[in-house]
């Protein structure tokens, strides 16, 4: 009979741990001992790629050639993950002579110590052990993940702040929600707006995401906020920063990217002023995301070595405009325009006055990776006037460059 594992959570920081092995099974497990601070020790005499970056930039040190007996002096632990069972048991044997706890990729019956499936959650890790069957490991593993991730993070798993005592540091977190599809939004966001006791939305979030939150979460609208647009911004960090001071984690989800126009920077210092701890969270930009959703890379090998990203929000020739247009108008790379529709007609006339060829292919994409999303390819003289007759709307990326028929079969 097989008694049950006993299952410990290894404080490795500093502490010696020898892997065995360079490949494939060595490169997934390596990353884990690092992140738990451990001294890593390779023996392998060949790595992967990905294993050698890590070499290279100093984070672990690699003997290259076979386990000898003294690769354990000073080891708290030992990965075996090679796949030649005899190799594999010398390593295991000397390992039991030294009473060293000894993993082993090749045969689980043979290790004295398993890998558990984990998930790791701000600060709380779940590991699992399937009974020595991994995949049951891996399956209940994830359904704890799912569950963390959508139900549990906000009542205290993840940690969250008092809002109601005011006794608990406020704090701020920038989080780029991506451009629409809310499966764009990065795993740091995620769990951040799960844990949030205030979200202050954008227009052009992704409503699900917002679906999603808890019932007791103070949602407040960004959009709704009236006054003219500086006004507005003004009140949106003043509502940051109070409800930080009262206590609580502030989500400030924003659509994109923070930084990419969307005025993460002076939420940053508006809160950096009244002493609020800010966090941000890059997020995918519409830029980007935009053309890749219509099927345009914005840079191709051959094609496009450069791309881009310019507000088309004021006409080329107002007095307010940061753009030097006709500068832009000389580049062969990509453009990509955003808040660029109001304007189309004038901005593209500046470029084409300026050098850019009119037959230059351009596209515009609405509503880019959302189930709305809307496509449209023209070139550079035809473009405004397409995009006007098709009633396109805003939001909406316009892209220009050979890259837009790129991918075309
Ligand atoms: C104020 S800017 C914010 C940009 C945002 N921070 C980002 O990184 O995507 C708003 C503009 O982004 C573009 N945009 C945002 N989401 C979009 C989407 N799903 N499809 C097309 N364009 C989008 C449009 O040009 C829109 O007018």
């Amino acid at each position: 009979m097989t008694s049950n594992p006993y299952p410990l959570g290894l404080r490795l920081d500093g502490r010696r741990v020898v892997v065995v092995g360079g490949g494939a099974v060595a490169t997934r497990r390596v990353p884990a001992l690092l992140d738990a601070g451990a001294d890593v020790l390779l023996v392998a005499p060949e790595l992967t790629p990905a294993l050698r970056a890590r070499v290279d930039a100093g984070r672990l040190h690699w003997v290259p050639r076979r386990f000898v007996p003294e690769d354990l002096d000073g080891a708290w632990l030992v990965q075996v993950a090679i796949d030649d069972p005899l190799a594999a048991a010398s390593v295991s044997a000397v390992a039991a002579e030294r009473r060293i706890f000894c993993v082993r990729a090749d045969d689980r019956t043979a290790a004295t110590a398993w890998t558990p499936a984990v998930t790791r959650h701000g600060p709380v890790t779940v590991a699992v052990l399937g009974g020595g069957d991994p995949r049951r490991a891996m399956t209940v593993r994830d359904a704890v993940r799912d569950l963390l991730a959508v139900r549990l993070a906000p009542d205290g798993i993840a940690g969250r702040s008092d809002a109601s005592s005011g006794t608990t540091a406020g704090r701020v977190a920038l989080v780029g929600a991506g451009p629409g599809d809310p499966e764009l939004i990065t795993v740091r966001g995620w769990r951040l707006l799960t844990e949030a006791d205030v979200v202050v939305a954008d227009r052009l979030v992704p409503g699900l995401l917002l679906d999603e939150l808890r019932p007791d979460v103070e949602l407040v609208d960004a959009s709704k906020i009236p006054y003219g647009p500086s006004r507005a911004q003004e009140e949106i960090n003043q509502i940051l920063v109070d409800r930080a001071l009262a206590g609580a984690f502030v989500v400030r989800l924003k659509g994109g990217d923070p930084y990419v126009f969307g005025r993460g920077g002076e939420e940053l210092l508006a809160c950096a002023e009244a002493g609020v701890p800010v966090t941000v969270v890059p997020g995918v930009t519409s830029s980007i995301a935009g053309p890749a959703a219509a099927g345009i890379p914005v840079t191709h090998r051959g094609v496009a070595h450069e791309f881009t990203v310019v507000s088309g929000h004021l006409a080329p020739d107002s007095p307010a405009s940061l753009v030097r247009w006709e500068a832009l108008a000389g580049l062969r790379g990509t453009l990509v325009i955003l808040m660029g529709l109001k304007n189309l007609a004038a901005i593209t006339a500046t470029l084409i006055a300026h050098g850019r060829p009119p037959q230059t292919p351009a596209a515009v994409v609405q509503e880019a990776t959302t189930g709305a999303q809307r496509v449209l390819r023209s070139t550079l003289d035809a473009v405004a006037a397409d995009a006007l007759a098709a009633d396109l709307r805003p939001p909406a990326v316009v892209v220009v460059g050979d890259v837009v028929g790129t991918l075309d079969a």
